[in-house]
């Protein structure tokens, strides 16, 4: 079983991957048809991220958030899809060894869904590859504006912080029984990946990196500790937002900061019910983790 839970967790380190070489690349390519396209193969990613976590969770062992092999070079749209469907014929490869050497058949009916996905999106990044390469004229380099120091700042700040939120309420989602809490947290997480992606445009549109690092997570593993550090982590990033809205003059910067703010009191208003009606209920709101401690003790 212990080999088991090591391979699931490979592949979720894998899929974690995926979803951010994914975003990195369709945020890169600004707005539009095929951009949406990739960003929604990153959404089917970190669904699967979040089937084999369950799994990893029933099988007694511990999601990781640990990130696997990224592959961020490639200079044009072409070239970053050729990554891209390499990533997916690794993937296809584990995922039929995986098949083939496990017996448990509800993971592998899971494991069945998640390699007609990835076999998909190998299809569909194979056209985008083709059909970019056939763009006649070159993606015309048009030298962006020079950001401000403040402008920049902010907009880094927010990446880093919405990749740590993505990463953490997700992992709390992981390990929460009780389904409303779980499902609420899986939600934010998708709504924390939308700020990300409103920040990265803003930041690749004036010609610079994505960051890729994230700020330190909080890995509770008790409900109650998990949804307290989540409500401090919005109440913090609610504060910083209003901050670089005092510094920063860009109108639009401005403005995306404030929609920022107003979605994550809304978050730490939600949490805040949440842990309210957690501490109301039986154990059945307990996490794996809470009750293996206990067992411990
Ligand atoms: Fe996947
Ligand atoms: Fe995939
Ligand atoms: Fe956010
Ligand atoms: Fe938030």
């Amino acid at each position: 079983m212990a080999d088991l839970v090591e391979m699931l967790r490979a592949a979720a380190k894998d899929e974690h991957a995926a979803v951010i070489q994914y975003l990195l690349h369709a945020y890169a390519m600004g707005e539009g048809e095929e951009a949406c396209e990739i960003e929604g193969i990153a959404r089917d990613e970190m669904r699967h991220f979040w089937m084999l976590s369950r799994w990893i969770v029933k099988l007694q062992g511990l999601p990781t958030i640990e990130r696997g092999f990224t592959d961020l070079g490639g200079e044009t749209k072409a070239e970053w899809m050729d990554r891209d469907v390499q990533a997916e014929e690794r993937a296809i490869a584990m995922y039929r060894a995986y098949i083939s050497a496990i017996e448990n058949p509800d993971l592998r009916s899971d494991l069945e869904r998640i390699l007609a996905d990835e076999e998909r999106h190998r299809g569909i990044f194979v056209e985008l590859g083709e059909k970019f390469r056939l763009e006649s004229s070159p993606e015309e380099a048009v030298t962006p504006p020079t950001p401000s120091p403040s402008v920049l700042e902010a907009l880094e700040w927010g990446i880093r912080h919405e990749y740590a939120a993505i990463l953490q309420y997700l992992f709390h989602s992981f390990l929460v029984k009780d389904e409303e809490t779980s499902r609420q947290l899986e939600l934010q997480a998708i709504n924390e990946m939308q700020h990300m992606g409103w920040l990265s445009e803003k930041l690749a549109s004036l010609g610079k990196p994505i960051p890729i690092e994230h700020h330190p997570v909080d890995l509770a593993r008790e409900v109650q500790a998990m949804l307290r550090a989540d409500i401090k982590l919005e109440t913090e990033t609610a504060q910083k937002y209003e901050d670089f809205v005092g510094k920063v003059q860009e109108p639009a910067v401005r403005e995306l900061l404030e929609t920022l703010k107003g979605h994550e009191l809304y978050h730490e208003g939600l949490f805040k019910r949440l842990l309210e009606r957690i501490s109301h209920l039986s154990p059945s709101g307990w996490t794996i983790g809470s009750l293996i401690k206990k067992e411990e003790g």
